[in-house]
């Protein structure tokens, strides 16, 4: 085992450090062979830890060559420390010290991307969550916070662009061709939020007037070539800081706010304190390269890293079982930062169809866990769906509970309280409880239970009396660890809609009079039934308006009634839901059908439906491409007892050509209505007419004649923004037309220099669902552009294949496990978090019938037994075999 036999490291045996460590003073020298890092810690025994007594300075410390360590100016022999591969070890140190380290690392060997590391020439870090321990000896826990300046000396023709955080405190030229600068970053912070940037690279910038009026340099960096794309993100981060002013009331608070985009990044995105790291993926952006959806993310995730500032970096996570206090938080802020921007309702039902499809599916497989985990062997593991999406609904439904303003109160409390600390999800939820009175006693709950909560929601309506009944039922399923599950708080918003369609005005019983519209239901038993009077006719629950709280519904509304919904209900979110309800329902019968031998037959009633839908889409197209869309193959998946891939795919494209042809004019006449002429613009009119006519021609496509192909091939030559070019080449490379390969062949030319374009084109290639995408995606591995060492890379085609394929990864000979098992095994010694990051299929391998699951079990066992696995990847292979 690389880093010893993996342990499981526990919430429960939290201690506060021995030590804290005050001040850092490092000192990086860059170098091509080696790069020689001294650090000058201050050090004092931690006056909180009383019962510490003389306790060792256990320092972190991965993959250092250690030169010299000395104590106040006194340098020690080996004799008087112990060294480990992981620690270095101090005894009998004074009260308060400076120690002094000087170590050597080779970042251009670095191909974990954790550490200092090298990405184009250029070096730069990723320190979250323990990365910092690549760099230098040091405390690496997120308690431990302290004053840093940096001082970074490199070879002034390779690097002229050196930065860390903070303000540029001095700088200037050595003999040698070499110069220098130093950086002093007055906000103490926790080394994960270190970072380092040195190499060759233009900018971007902006100046930027806070509310207080303090002027605020920005700058977007990148490397040369790419300025032309620096502009999107540049807007965004713009609006980003006036939102968190106007709806926060946070303001920025240094001088200089930096972002760097690299092209070799394990994830999104680090919020570094004033010196933001990104993927390029999330800064790169003009419309011939970049889609809409490229556009969106963008925003959204220079607004995350933005919201980090104050939360994550100004309160930030006491331990890392924390990691939601900041995670679930800035994702929440983000989603309503992109809700204000641009639709919200169709900015919600992106979100719910995200966290349903990959956050329910984590937690119905080996690796479900709490928002905030109990234990965990690596904790680069636990950056997931659950903590990140699933604790974004958690802050959401507070918000629900406390309504907007008080919300609001719950914030400043936190930060009046919190501010320069780190501190844990019970401090915040105690924050909220304070600030507003209301008691979050049994919501703390949603912390500590994993699981999908499930509702079952019956109505009676009684005419003698004019009352309507709900009963709402919940159980919350077992998950690992967790046999037994305790009742939740779930809020559920509910609306009744009278026959007219218009919502009723609502008074539940012991009320005095009527209030509204839309109300919250507090479900906390596991069973409640809530009565609402002046009730004289049957009316149509819309329930769970907004998806209230994230869990699965099941109701007794029957099909006319999600129809009626569809088109009245005055909650965006649920006119759409009642469609996916209704569509999951019917493909749903359909794949029992499809199992069964029978013919499969799809509703006329559906086709109306979606007729009806179609006929009003251009009153909001964006909503309209949302709302057209079949329950993806993923969701149904999660509606299963046992997954059953073929069936579902079978089921889904039957569908889908008998919408296709059924409906085939007016799929034609919505795809000319909403094809734009003249400039391209990626305003949300726009990008909603793009998406609707995109639909129509994936459901032409569908139908497979001539027509659409010509359509098809006339778009893709057409084009001149990637949203259509790409859309296209999708849809081609489903098509059984031979024009398919010409178009794959023509993409690769035109984009070869633009790597995040022929990210597209590999995972275009490995989702298409024709038989040989397999064989397709093998090939690939060995085409020039593919680059193993490149993350973007192995999620785009890798990725795609084992994520964005169901029924060809989980083709019944096992050649998908296979392959998957074959990539993880081989990217494991160069890149553990990516390897680790491609096995979430595995860990869901109870979902399937028992042969898949026999094949992927064998899988798994093959991965188990290979000596030197790193800790990421056994972490989930032992886990999904338990
Ligand atoms: N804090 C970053 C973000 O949410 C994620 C970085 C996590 N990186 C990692 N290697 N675990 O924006
Ligand atoms: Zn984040």
């Amino acid at each position: 085992m690389d880093k010893g036999t993996p342990k499981a490291i526990r919430l429960q045996d939290y201690r506060p450090p021995a030590h804290r460590i005050d001040r850092v003073d490092l000192h990086v020298d860059l170098g091509e062979d080696v790069t020689t890092v001294r650090a000058v810690l201050a050090i004092r025994r931690n006056p909180d830890r009383a019962d510490a007594g003389t306790e060792a300075l256990t320092l972190d410390g991965q993959r250092l060559v250690l030169r010299s360590v000395a104590v106040d100016g006194r340098t020690l022999d080996a004799a008087d420390y112990t060294l480990t591969p992981d620690h270095l070890i101090l005894t009998d140190t004074p009260d308060a010290f400076t120690l002094e380290t000087v170590v050597e690392i080779k970042p251009q060997e670095n191909t974990a991307l954790e550490g200092l590391y090298k990405s184009s020439g250029n070096f730069c870090t990723q320190c979250e969550a323990e990365g910092f321990r690549k760099i230098t000896y040091f405390l690496d826990r997120p308690d431990v916070m302290a004053v840093y300046s940096t001082t970074i000396t490199g070879d002034k023709a390779r690097y002229p662009v050196l930065l860390s955080n903070g303000n540029l405190a001095d700088s200037g030229d050595l003999a040698d061709g070499r110069h220098w600068a130093r950086w002093e970053d007055p906000f103490p912070k926790p080394c994960y939020l270190f970072a380092l940037v040195a190499g060759t690279l233009v900018h971007g910038e902006e100046r930027f007037r806070t509310a207080s009026g303090r002027d605020v340099t920005l700058r977007i960096y990148v490397e040369p070539g790419n300025e032309d794309k620096i502009g999107h993100a540049m807007r965004s981060l713009v609006k980003s800081m006036r939102w968190d002013e106007e709806v926060y009331g946070l303001e920025y608070d240094l001088d200089i706010f930096n972002i760097v985009a690299v092209g070799d990044f394990n994830m999104g995105a680090m919020e570094n304190k004033s010196l933001n790291v990104f993927n390029t993926k999330y800064i790169l952006a003009k419309p011939e390269t970049a889609t809409d959806l490229d556009f969106q993310n963008i925003e959204a995730v220079v607004a995350h890293e933005y919201f980090h500032n104050w939360t994550g970096n100004r309160v930030t996570c006491r331990d890392w079982f924390q990691l939601s206090l900041k995670e679930g938080l800035t994702v929440f802020r983000d989603q309503e930062f992109s809700a204000d921007m641009n639709s919200r309702a169709v900015k919600r039902i992106a979100d719910v169809q995200g966290l349903r499809t990959v956050q329910f599916q984590e937690d119905a497989g080996a690796m479900a866990h709490p928002v905030r985990p109990d234990s965990y062997v690596e904790i680069n593991n636990f950056y997931t769906p659950t903590v990140y999406n699933k604790g974004a609904e958690v802050i959401r439904m507070i918000h629900t509970l406390l309504g907007a303003e008080n919300y609001r109160k719950g914030i400043d409390l936190y930060f009046a309280r919190h501010d320069g600390q780190a501190v844990t999800c019970d401090d915040f939820v105690a924050a909220m409880a304070d600030a507003s009175g209301v008691d979050l006693s049994q919501f703390q709950l949603w912390y500590r239970q994993a699981g999908t909560p499930e509702l079952a929601v019956t109505g009676r309506h009684d005419p003698a009396t004019a009352t309507y009944r709900l009963t709402i039922r919940q159980t919350v399923p077992p998950t690992p660890g967790q046999p037994t599950k305790q009742p939740m708080h779930i809020p559920v918003v509910v609306g009744l809609l009278g026959p007219d369609g218009a919502d009723l005005p609502l008074r539940l019983e012991g009320e005095a009079a009527a209030a509204g519209t839309s109300r919250i239901l507090h479900v906390t038993a596991e069973s409640q039934t809530f009565t609402f009077q002046d009730v004289a006719a049957r009316p149509v629950p819309s329930l769970l308006r907004g998806f209230s709280a994230p869990v699965k519904l099941t109701s007794d509304l029957s099909d006319a009634d999600l129809t009626f919904l569809m088109a009245h209900d005055s909650d965006a979110f649920n006119r759409w839901e009642a469609g996916q309800i209704l569509g999951g329902r019917i493909l749903l019968g359909l794949v029992a059908d499809q199992q069964a031998g029978r013919a499969l037959v799809l509703p006329d009633s559906y086709v109306d439906a979606v007729a009806a839908v179609l006929a009003d889409a251009d009153r909001d197209p964006a909503f309209a491409a949302q709302a057209l869309v079949l329950p993806t193959e993923a969701y149904l998946g999660t509606q299963m007892a046992v997954i059953d891939p073929d069936a579902i795919h079978t089921v889904r494209e039957f569908a889908r050509k008998t919408l296709a042809t059924a409906l085939r004019a007016d799929w034609l006449a919505a795809h000319r209505r909403n094809v734009t002429p003249g400039a391209f613009s990626v305003d949300a009119a726009a990008i909603g007419k793009r998406a609707l006519k995109n639909l129509c021609l994936a459901y032409l496509m569908a139908a497979e004649d001539a027509e659409a192909l010509g359509l098809c091939l006339g778009q893709y030559h057409g084009a001149t923004g990637m949203t259509d070019v790409i859309a296209a080449l999708q849809f081609l490379s489903n098509s059984p037309a031979a024009e398919r390969e010409e178009a794959i062949a023509d993409f690769y030319n035109r984009w070869k220099a633009e790597p995040l374009v022929v990210d597209k084109w590999f995972s275009v290639q490995a989702m298409s669902h024709r038989a040989d995408a397999l064989a397709r995606v093998r090939a690939l591995l060995d085409h020039p552009a593919f680059e193993i060492r490149n993350p973007n890379k192995v999620y785009a085609l890798i990725g795609g294949f084992a994520n964005g394929n169901p029924v060809r990864f989980h083709a019944a000979g096992g050649e998908g496990y296979r392959f998957l098992a074959d990539q993880v095994l081989r990217l494991d010694p160069m890149n553990p978090q990516v390897a680790s990051r491609l096995m979430g299929p595995f860990s869901r391998l109870r979902r399937y019938d028992a042969a898949r699951q026999a094949l992927m079990k064998a899988e798994l066992e093959r991965i188990v037994g290979t000596t030197g696995l790193s800790s990421d990847v056994y972490e989930i292979a032992s886990k999904s075999l338990e």
